[in-house]
């Protein structure tokens, strides 16, 4: 079945839709393809975590040519795409983007994406959406909630039917017109965060992102620009 360019291919079952797109990359079709999965065995985070994939939601995998140099727009356009999508079933409702690519919705993450890259000049985005479920744990590093909890109610199959055709749109957009949008629909800019990598901390104040999607954070050193790391808030750790 095609969705707005898209070949969308239909598992009941799979361990991680990233690994089928890894798999996929290999056979070098050319085509864009997007890989949905009702249940994920093996739902895989950032940063190595797990990403539970409860019944009910939202599991995809897009996997499409995209130049390495371009990474920036494409989370960019694809996160942008999830709070669009999200607006279209309720234009009112609080929904924010927590960098690097995380959506919160009533200040809690409704969404998250894993990139990881394919083989040659492939790119996997994958996806996962809270749409009638939200794991609530000790171990979880954000509070998480629901499109179900915020009064919307869909269904995964139509998230992805509004959203594919959205992303589609945004990738053609320019890198500077998405930094802008991204920016004007960001958590916290002008604000104390914390930025935790692997080895340490920094604490700064939010100064947006670049077009290439990283993180400026002022410090007492200047402005830091940061590549990779896990944003918290003040008050939030
Ligand atoms: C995060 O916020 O840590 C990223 C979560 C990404 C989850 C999605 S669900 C579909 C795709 N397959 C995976 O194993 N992970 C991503």
């Amino acid at each position: 079945m095609q969705i707005a360019g898209f070949e969308v291919i239909r598992l009941t079952e799979t361990t991680s839709t990233n690994d089928e797109a890894l798999q996929l990359s290999r056979d070098k079709s050319g085509q864009s393809l997007v890989i949905k999965a009702q249940r994920q065995i093996k739902g895989r985070g950032r940063r190595g975590r797990v990403w539970q994939s409860l019944d009910g939601n939202l599991f995809f995998s897009v996997l499409l040519e995209f130049p390495l140099k371009d990474l920036g727009t494409l989370v960019m356009a694809a996160a942008l795409g999830l709070l669009q999508t999200i607006k279209q079933y309720k234009p009112t409702a609080d929904v924010r983007l927590k960098w690097p690519n995380d959506v919160l919705l009533n200040g809690a993450k409704v969404s998250g994406m894993l990139l990881e890259k394919g083989d040659g000049e492939y790119m996997i985005v994958g996806i996962g959406v809270n749409i009638m479920q939200s794991p609530q744990n000790d171990e979880m590093l954000y509070p998480a909630t629901s499109l179900k909890a915020a009064g919307i109610n869909t269904t995964a199959d139509d998230f992805l039917q509004k959203y594919l055709p959205i992303l589609a749109e945004n990738i053609r957009r320019k890198a500077t017109d998405l930094q802008q949008e991204w920016m004007k629909n960001a958590k916290g800019t002008g604000e104390r965060i914390l930025v935790r990598q692997n080895d340490k901390e920094i604490c700064g104040t939010f100064c947006g992102i670049d077009e290439n999607a990283d993180l400026l954070l002022q410090t007492a050193n200047g402005i830091q620009k940061i590549l990779a790391g896990d944003v918290f808030y003040e008050g939030e750790k």
